[in-house]
């Protein structure tokens, strides 16, 4: 494996920290990305600034390489198709990166399978979310390119139908969630599979992203049962190969469905770095390059804290707080080194470790309100 040149599309931070664990394999990589300072950039000899959304761009750089992978789906799918039919190596496969992206598809994919998810239908235009008013409480999702929360409204209220978005997307029952658990899981070249213990999301109050999250869930052992054989069903019905994160809702009847997935290291696998006996980068490579998969247990339980730029501030970035939490035992920084910050990016996360619940906890709030991203 270790003469492989593998290719990532995309140099965000997924892509920064796909590098570093592919260091310790001593492999080569290469990455793609639009952004001359993308975060991936530091690790990396091979970086090509280039637009991973054009044909050309994608099909010259995948055939500079021996392994194609991604770290974002907004990726020139059909570039993907066609390297991976002139023999190029491409995980997770560009049909089913293809199948993610476009959330419409993606949900049919849940019906057609028999895969537990809200019911939703298609819609094309503001005009035929408003003209479903009848079925308020509800959630419109742009089908293409949202990210981060960007592409998903929740309706409550007739006046709330005017945030419809005007584009093809979908309108989702809203579920009364009582958790929203993530697990991530992986299957290589040969089918082996390896699921993680789910992790607990909180989402921010506003911004429908994540704000934290506690490993491993505090749910039942019957609803972990179901989440990881749900996070199995999917990835082998998709017969992907690489790492997948399967975002699920937990109602308060203990029933288990999918939201949705991303075919790659994810926001919410973030804590396997220091938590668990295989990182999920390292584990994404493994997957990848058909080798054994890790084990995947909870060493120690953790809290990831992403770290958002800080509301009123756009420019130059700035730490606040960095030695008061670092002089906390179990505080793990992961600083993204973008050099722009504005309100909501994710500049970086940290990730405390404790044994004992009470601490864990004290030392999270502490570093939420003690670590700042300003200008
Ligand atoms: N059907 C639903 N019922 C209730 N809440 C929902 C529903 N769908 C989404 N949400 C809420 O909105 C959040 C964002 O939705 P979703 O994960 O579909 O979008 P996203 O933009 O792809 O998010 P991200 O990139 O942050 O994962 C969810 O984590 C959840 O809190
Ligand atoms: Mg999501």
């Amino acid at each position: 494996m270790n003469n492989k040149s593998i290719g990532i599309l995309g140099g965000g931070q997924l892509g920064r920290m796909l590098v570093k664990a592919a260091s310790d394999f001593g492999l080569s990589i290469c990455a793609m990305d639009s952004d001359g300072d993308a975060p991936v950039k530091d690790f990396i000899r091979d970086f090509k600034q280039g637009d991973i959304r054009d044909y050309e761009q994608v099909m010259a750089f995948g055939k500079s390489c021996d392994l194609l992978t991604i770290e974002i789906e907004n990726v020139n799918t059909e570039a993907l198709r066609d390297l991976e039919a002139g023999g190029l190596e491409v995980f997770p496969q560009p049909h089913i990166i293809e199948l993610i992206k476009d959330k419409s598809k993606q949900k049919q994919f849940y019906r057609d399978k028999g895969i537990a998810s809200p019911a939703f239908e298609v819609v094309n235009s503001k005009e035929e979310v408003k003209a479903l008013a009848h079925k308020l409480p509800f959630v419109n999702k742009l089908a293409v390119e949202g990210y981060d929360g960007r592409g998903v409204q929740v309706m409550r209220v007739l006046e709330d139908l005017e945030k419809g978005f005007d584009a093809v997307g979908i309108v989702e029952d809203f579920v009364p969630f009582e958790k929203e658990l993530s697990v991530m899981v992986a299957r290589n070249q040969q089918g082996e599979v390896a699921v993680y213990p789910a992790v607990e999301m909180v989402a921010h109050a506003e911004h429908n992203l994540v704000e934290h999250l506690f490993s491993p869930a505090e749910v039942s052992a019957e609803v972990e049962a179901k989440a990881e054989a749900i996070a199995v069903e999917v990835i082998e019905k998709l017969g992907m190969v690489g790492l997948l994160a399967v975002e699920l809702f937990v109602t308060k009847a203990g029933e288990v469905m999918v939201n949705e997935v991303a075919p790659r290291p994810h926001n919410s696998g973030h804590q396997t770095i220091e938590a668990n006996i295989t990182s999920q980068y390292e584990q994404h490579l493994r997957a990848i390059l058909g080798l054994p998969l890790g084990a995947t247990e909870v060493l120690i339980p953790s809290v990831m804290v992403n770290l958002l730029g800080e509301e009123g501030y756009v420019g130059s970035t700035k730490y606040v707080g960095l030695e008061e939490v670092l002089r906390e035992a179990g505080v793990h920084v992961h600083l993204y080194g973008k050099k722009q910050t504005r309100p909501y990016r994710k500049m970086g996360h940290v990730t405390i470790v404790d044994q004992e619940a009470q601490e864990l906890k004290r030392k999270a709030d502490f570093v939420k309100k003690t670590l700042k991203v300003i200008a």
